[in-house]
């Protein structure tokens, strides 16, 4: 197992955000949270990543208990985030954009920046013009793109299609799809619950602080409870 959160408790002040979650991720999977606004899900990735302490539970990569390991070790280690609202740099170039996200490295950058401007040729066009100039769609492909610089394990991408237009949004599915095949397990956390299903090979139903299903993505798509809450329906 290369993710795998136990019974975990998170707190905001007295509010309680996340009561008592478990997952597991494979290696080589996509896994999907999805649920309501609120039910947890950025608290659940930010939990992953050391942005939110536990108030208790356990977070365990590779079979090793870090729960206490402070977020920019968690990187070094191979959890890769994608926050939501992006956090592009808006007065560094697209290219140091993606630099920072291999800060913490020492080896050789070039080929994997050749594979983001591979994954995102948008990204390659425009590597000189400022992060804080690039549309709202362009910087999800930076942050996403910054985040596979950190070489990940597992990839925690928190709302990707976020913002974007339709056409946008095949595509960016399309490269989450694509960057699992290079070998890169991927937490997705999406409100555009048919499409992240589609591509889920399992997934969680949150709903306040707690998961009340998890079955194969497909599986859920139908589900009649989970169409009629996260599918519109039909
Ligand atoms: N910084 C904070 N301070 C206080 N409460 C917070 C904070 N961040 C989140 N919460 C609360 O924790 C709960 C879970 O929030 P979270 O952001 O994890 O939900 P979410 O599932 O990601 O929702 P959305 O789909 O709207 O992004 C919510 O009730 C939210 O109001
Ligand atoms: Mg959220």
């Amino acid at each position: 197992m290369l993710l795998e959160i136990k019974d975990i408790h998170v707190h905001y002040g007295k509010i309680a955000a996340i009561k008592g979650i478990s997952l597991q991720v494979e290696d080589g999977e996509i896994v999907s949270l999805i649920g309501a606004n609120g039910a947890g899900k950025t608290t659940t990735l930010k939990t992953i990543s050391g942005l939110r302490p536990l108030t208790s539970g356990q977070v365990l990569f590779n079979g090793a208990d870090i729960s206490k390991m402070p977020g920019h070790k968690r990187v070094i280690a191979g959890i890769g985030q994608s926050p939501e609202g992006r956090g592009v740099f808006p007065g560094m170039t697209v290219q140091e954009n993606l630099l920072m996200g291999a800060y913490t490295r020492k080896d050789a950058l070039d080929a994997d920046l050749a594979e983001v401007y591979e994954l995102f040729p948008r990204l390659a066009e425009r590597k000189n013009q400022f992060g804080g100039t690039m549309s709202g769609g362009e910087q999800q492909m930076i942050a996403i793109g910054r985040a596979l610089m950190t070489k990940p394990k597992v990839l925690l991408l928190d709302e990707p299609s976020m913002g974007l237009a339709p056409m946008l949004i095949a595509q960016i599915f399309e490269i989450i799809k694509e960057i699992n095949k290079r070998g890169t397990t991927v937490l997705l956390v999406e409100q555009n619950a048919q499409q992240a299903l589609k591509l889920s090979h399992r997934a969680y139903v949150l709903e306040t602080g707690r998961v009340v299903k998890s079955a194969p993505g497909p599986e859920l798509l139908d589900d009649p409870q989970v169409r009629a809450a996260y599918l519109g329906g039909h």
